[in-house]
C-alpha cells in the first residue's frame, strides 16, 4: 500500500479515538461536548501568552513587562544596538509617568565613572561588605530556577562585579561557581540551615557565615508577591539535588511555614538579628513586604534606642516578582515599591539613624531610569530578578510554578535545560548588567550628579494629569519637611 494511504488512515484512527475519548470522558465539559474542536480550546489557552505577544499586544500592552522593556532587556543582554529610533513611544503626561530633572550643566563621563565608589553595608561589622554596583541580582532560589539559570547568573553576575542571592532554597556550588559576592537568605523553613527537626542549625549557619564568598545573610520576613506566605515549590521540581541541599523528601511538594518559628513580634525578631550577627562576622539584613509603616517606624526607633536591629532592609514592592503564589496576595496585598521605600527611609532618617543603615528595593526595575527612580525615593542600592531572567532568555511566558518553562529557566527538565547554554548565557547576564549600570549613570550625569547615591526626590517630577506634575518631595516629603505640603495645600 501506498506510503500516505498508510499515513493517512493512522491519522483517521488516532483523531477517531480521540473523538471517541472526548466523547465519554467526564472532565471537559467542553471536550465532551465538542469532543476533538473542544481541544483547540485547550490548546491556545495553553500557548496563549505566547500567541498574544506574537500577534495581538503592542509594544507597550503586556503586562507585568510590556515588549518594550523585554526588548531593552535582550538587545543589551546579546550586545546589539539597544537605542530607540524617532522618540519615546510613551504619553508624557498620562497619570503616574515620572522624569527626572535633568541639569543644564550635565556632568562628564569622565567626573563620574561608571562604577564609582562602593557602597558599605554593615560598616561596623566584623567584614563589611562593599558593594561595588548599585543594581545587582535579587533573591531566586535554586529550585524555583534551574541548575543552568543559577550558573549563568552567579558566572555573569560576577563579571559584572554585582552580588547575587541565593533566595530562600539554600546555598548550592551553582551560586558559588562564579567566585562573586553571594548573599545566604534564610527563609521560614530555613533550607540549608536546619537541623532535621526543623530548628536552625547555627553551627551550620556559622560555617556558611565564615565562607569568604559569603557577604551577608538575609532574614526573609516577606516578599512582594506573597507577603505572610511562605516559598511554595511544586513536587515536580524537587529534584534529588534540590531535596539535599533543602533538607527535605524529595519529589514532595516543598511548602514553607509562613513565618520564622524563632520570632513571633519586635522582641523576639530583634534577638533573633542578635543572635545571627554573634554567630556570623558578615552583616545580616531583613527582606520586608511593608504593610503598616509602624512596624519599619519601630525597626528605626529600636536602631536609635539600643542600636540593635539589621545593618540593611532590603524592601520588595507588591509589584514583586515570584516562583509561584496566591493571585490574592500578588495582587492585594502590601504596598507597592514606591510607598514602601519611602515609609522606609522615612522611618531610619525620622529616627536620626539613616547612615546606619543600607536600604535596598527590588519592583519590577529593569533599566537605569527604573533603578534611579528607586534610588531617588530612598533606596542606596536596587535588587533586579524577573529582568535578569529576561537576560537568561526568558519569554514571559509565566509558568515558573509549572516546570514547563519553556526556554529551561524556571524548570528542573534537564531537557528544557538544554537550550539554557553557561557559556552564551553567562556572557548576556554579564552585558545586561553592565549596560544596566552604565543606563543608571546615563541618568544620574544628566542630573548633574557624580553618583547614583546623590540622587534625592528632588530630581524626581510625578505626572497627576495634563499640565499637573509635583516633585516626588513634595508628594513624599522627608521628614523634616511632613506636614509642610499640609500648609501648601490649606
Ligand atoms: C523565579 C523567582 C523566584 C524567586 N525566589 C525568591 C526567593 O527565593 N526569595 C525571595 O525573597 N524572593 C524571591 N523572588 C522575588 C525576587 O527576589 C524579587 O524580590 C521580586 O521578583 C521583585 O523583583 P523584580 O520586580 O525585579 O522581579 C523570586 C522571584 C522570581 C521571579
Amino acid at each position: 500500500m501506498e506510503a500516505w494511504l498508510v499515513g493517512g488512515a493512522a491519522t483517521v484512527a488516532v483523531l477517531a479515538l480521540l473523538t471517541v475519548h472526548d466523547l465519554v470522558q467526564r472532565g471537559h465539559s467542553i471536550r465532551r461536548v465538542y469532543p476533538l474542536v473542544g481541544r483547540l480550546r485547550y490548546l491556545l489557552e495553553t500557548f496563549g501568552p505566547e500567541l498574544r505577544q506574537y500577534i495581538v499586544t503592542n509594544d507597550l500592552e503586556e503586562r507585568p513587562f510590556n515588549r518594550a522593556q523585554r526588548s531593552w532587556v535582550y538587545q543589551t543582554a546579546k550586545g546589539v544596538n539597544s537605542a530607540i529610533g524617532f522618540g519615546t513611544q510613551l504619553d508624557p503626561s498620562r497619570p503616574g509617568a515620572f522624569h527626572f530633572l535633568p541639569s543644564a550643566f550635565p556632568t562628564l563621563h569622565d567626573e563620574a565613572p561608571t562604577l564609582g565608589e562602593a557602597h558599605v553595608i554593615g560598616a561596623g561589622r566584623p567584614r563589611p561588605f562593599a558593594v561595588r554596583s548599585r543594581v545587582n541580582v535579587a533573591p531566586m532560589s535554586f529550585g524555583a530556577l534551574s541548575a543552568a539559570a543559577v550558573r549563568a547568573l552567579a558566572v555573569g553576575a560576577a563579571e559584572a562585579q554585582c552580588y547575587i542571592n541565593t533566595g530562600e532554597g539554600g546555598l548550592s556550588e551553582h551560586h558559588m561557581s562564579g567566585g562573586g559576592d553571594v548573599i545566604f537568605q534564610i527563609g521560614p523553613a530555613k533550607y540549608g540551615v536546619r537541623t532535621p527537626d526543623g530548628a536552625m542549625d547555627w553551627e551550620r549557619l556559622a560555617a556558611i557565615g565564615a565562607l569568604p564568598q559569603v557577604r551577608a545573610i538575609e532574614v526573609k520576613l516577606g516578599q512582594g508577591a506573597k507577603p505572610g506566605k511562605g516559598g511554595i515549590l511544586p513536587a515536580s521540581k524537587v529534584t534529588r539535588e534540590i531535596a539535599a541541599i533543602r533538607g527535605i523528601p524529595a519529589g514532595e511538594p516543598s511548602l514553607q511555614p509562613n513565618r520564622f518559628a524563632e520570632y513571633h513580634d519586635m522582641a523576639s525578631l530583634l534577638a533573633f538579628i542578635e543572635r545571627i550577627k554573634a554567630t556570623v562576622p558578615v552583616p545580616v539584613g531583613v527582606k520586608i513586604v511593608v504593610g503598616d509603616p509602624a512596624f519599619v517606624d519601630e525597626l528605626a526607633a529600636e536602631l536609635a534606642r539600643s542600636g540593635r536591629g539589621p545593618d540593611y532592609v532590603s524592601v520588595d514592592g507588591s509589584e514583586g516578582g515570584t516562583g509561584a503564589a496566591p493571585p490574592s496576595l500578588s495582587d492585594h496585598m502590601g504596598l507597592p515599591l514606591t510607598d514602601a521605600i519611602v515609609a522606609v527611609d522615612n522611618a531610619y532618617r525620622r529616627h536620626g539613624v539613616r547612615e546606619q543603615v543600607t536600604i535596598i528595593g527590588a519592583g519590577r526595575v529593569s533599566n537605569g531610569a527604573d533603578a534611579a527612580f528607586v534610588l531617588a525615593l530612598g533606596a542606596d542600592l536596587v535588587n533586579v530578578a524577573r529582568a535578569f531572567l529576561f537576560s537568561l532568555g526568558c519569554i514571559q511566558a509565566l509558568r515558573c510554578h509549572t516546570n514547563e518553562c519553556p526556554t529551561g529557566v524556571a524548570t528542573q527538565s534537564t531537557w528544557r535545560q538544554r537550550g539554557l547554554v553557561l557559556e552564551e548565557k553567562r556572557s548576556r547576564v554579564a552585558n545586561y548588567a553592565r549596560a544596566l549600570q552604565e543606563d543608571l549613570m546615563v541618568v544620574v550625569r544628566s542630573c548633574g550628579l557624580r553618583s547614583p547615591a546623590e540622587l534625592r526626590r528632588d530630581h524626581l517630577e510625578i505626572v497627576e494629569g495634563v499640565g499637573q506634575r509635583r516633585r516626588a518631595s513634595w508628594l513624599y516629603p522627608y521628614p523634616a519637611d511632613e506636614g509642610v505640603h499640609m500648609r501648601d495645600a490649606a
